[in-house]
């Protein structure tokens, strides 16, 4: 299924998506969305950014180091989100939705950059990335990093001098989750 080619609709309809059916994900879609992805702005035209596809069992090892990551965010939510929210929350951070992929992005360490810099290159790259799977009809979940256990994360790839930023959760879908409404009063006109 091949999505809109208005990027209106395409950023508008694109949503995290935390449940995946078993349809596999050809490589050659997934090198194309990454390839495209990286035409993304980057800081003194760095591209620090570095993209590493996990599937099978580096997945399943990254899924189990992705589990202990609840109980640093579990208690971030408590008493902020309904507890039902909380629950399938949970239940994501211990089977990420099935999902067949998952990206794993890091930055370079740049002495003498500013890491919000690098950092938001990085991101300017995967938003494009969530937004090209999405037109592909391809559904993503952003998994937020946590502090405490990235040095796993840099273990389980043996990576050293990168900066672990984030998860991206990929796959195809059968069920999509409510969009969320967008906020009032955060565009300011001067
Ligand atoms: C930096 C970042 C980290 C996120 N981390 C998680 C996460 O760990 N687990 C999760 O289920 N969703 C995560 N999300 C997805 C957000 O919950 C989601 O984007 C938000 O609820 C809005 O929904 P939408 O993406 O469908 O518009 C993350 C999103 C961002 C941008």
């Amino acid at each position: 299924m091949s999505f809109s080619n208005d990027i209106y609709e395409i950023i508008k309809t694109r949503r995290s998506i935390r449940s995946f059916n078993d349809k596999e994900v050809p490589d050659e879609l997934l090198h194309k969305i990454l390839q495209t992805a990286i035409w993304a702005p980057s800081g003194k035209n760095f591209q620090n950014w570095h993209f590493y596809v996990l599937k099978g069992d580096k997945l399943k090892e990254f899924t189990e180091v992705y589990n202990e990551f609840w109980e640093y965010v579990k208690p971030t939510l408590e008493g902020k989100l309904k507890p039902k929210i909380i629950e399938l929350t949970g239940k994501f951070f211990g089977n990420i939705g099935n999902a067949p992929v998952v990206i794993l992005a890091f930055s370079d360490i740049i002495p003498g950059e500013e890491p919000i810099t690098s950092m938001g290159s990085v991101f300017l790259a995967i938003q494009n990335l969530l937004l090209l799977a999405h037109k592909e009809g391809l559904g993503t979940c952003v998994l937020g990093r946590v502090e405490q256990k990235a040095e796993q994360v840099k273990k389980l790839l043996n990576i050293e001098n990168k900066e672990f930023l984030c998860g991206i959760a990929l796959g195809y879908y059968d069920r999509e989750s409510p969009a969320p409404p967008r906020r009032e009063g955060k565009i300011h006109w001067l």
